[in-house]
């Protein structure tokens, strides 16, 4: 059965850069794709185009932004419409050390009145979408009388799109790996709001692995936001794609390989490394015959720094590489 609902690939930081997302367009040509989280410090005093430039083939796309501060998020806010953003998407679920010195990220779900108001003033701004991204809690705070009330207070911001990492996040003594790891995960905390928030778009996170994993959320909430597995077996997003957008997408690996390789020579000629943009195609044939000797190979190849994108290519054609996986 096809849904009318929404699929997302995730915020990454180091990964879902504009070659990436290039890529998952690629794969997935309905899907929203979400930049890495970019600091209201990092736009307002750093280089706006190298954080803002995207390609037009990545919309529908938001902006992460990562900050606390109500007048430097509208600031952002402006910039990203100037720049062609489809939404503006607040972090309110990272743990890092760096984000939580910067008080913005996840310790926000403390202070749901401040992330009220930056919602408030970054809507204001603009004419572009704001959304949300959290955690279901921080801390001690787990239950669900606590979310219950940061959505009751952030409603009030007027934002329609929630996305939810459905698990809380430990702010000492847990690396932002493993806060994406130990806290157990908790879909029904995510499936309650969307009961007693009609209003709200929720849009679920954490954990979806495979396409089998996502119809039970979608008889619950109006969307899945998929992020490692979107990354490290990105193929999964063209069955993805069948399920959520169009029935009919059916690329091949090869096909979209060499649509990679000659996006690659474009961005080679404005001097773009081109390990920048080869170094996410490694998971391209993961499961398949030879899907792990091409890695092996891919990996070398991005070490040197004489092979152009065509040899990308001429790896996977080499003689004896998939008698050698195979074997
Ligand atoms: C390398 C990496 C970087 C991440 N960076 C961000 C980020 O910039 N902003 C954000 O909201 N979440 C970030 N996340 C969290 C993901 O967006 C997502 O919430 C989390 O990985 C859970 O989803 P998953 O189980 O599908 O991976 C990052 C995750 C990874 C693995």
């Amino acid at each position: 059965m096809r849904h009318n609902r929404l699929l997302m690939v995730a915020p990454m930081m180091d990964w879902t850069d504009r070659h990436c997302r290039y890529f998952h367009r690629l794969l997935a040509p309905s899907a929203w794709l979400y930049t890495e989280m970019v600091t209201t410090g990092a736009l307002l005093h750093g280089d706006v185009p190298r954080h803002l430039a995207f390609d037009r083939s990545e919309h529908p796309l938001a902006l992460q932004l990562g900050g606390s501060d109500p007048d430097d998020l509208a600031r952002c806010c402006q910039l990203a419409a100037q720049w062609g953003y489809d939404e503006i998407n607040l972090n309110v679920g990272c743990p890092s050390d760096r984000v939580q010195r910067g008080a913005f990220g996840a310790c926000l779900m403390r202070e749901p009145e401040l992330v009220r108001d930056c919602l408030i003033a970054m809507r204001e701004a603009s004419t572009v979408p704001v959304s949300i991204k959290s955690r279901i809690g921080v801390d001690e705070l787990d239950s669900w009388a606590f979310f219950e009330n940061f959505y009751r207070i952030v409603a009030g911001s007027g934002v329609q799109r929630v996305i939810v990492h459905a698990r809380k996040a430990w702010l000492q003594g847990l690396s932002p790996k493993q806060n994406r790891e130990i806290p157990e995960l908790d879909y029904a905390r995510v499936y309650r709001l969307k009961t007693e928030f009609p209003q709200f778009e929720v849009i679920i996170n954490g954990g979806i692995t495979s396409v089998a994993q996502i119809e039970p959320h979608l008889q619950n909430v109006d969307g899945v936001m998929i992020g490692r597995a979107a990354y490290q077996t990105p193929w999964m997003l063209t069955a993805c794609e069948r399920l959520l957008g169009a029935a009919g997408h059916r690329p091949e690996r090869d096909q979209i390989l060499q649509q990679m390789i000659d996006y690659a020579c474009r961005q080679q000629a404005e001097g773009v490394p081109v390990r920048h943009i080869g170094r996410h195609l490694l998971g391209l044939y993961h499961g398949q015959p030879g899907g792990k000797q091409w890695r092996r190979q891919m990996s070398e190849c991005l070490q040197n720094h004489a092979a152009g994108p065509e040899s990308w290519r001429r790896q996977w054609q080499q003689p004896g590489s998939l008698s050698a996986e195979v074997a």
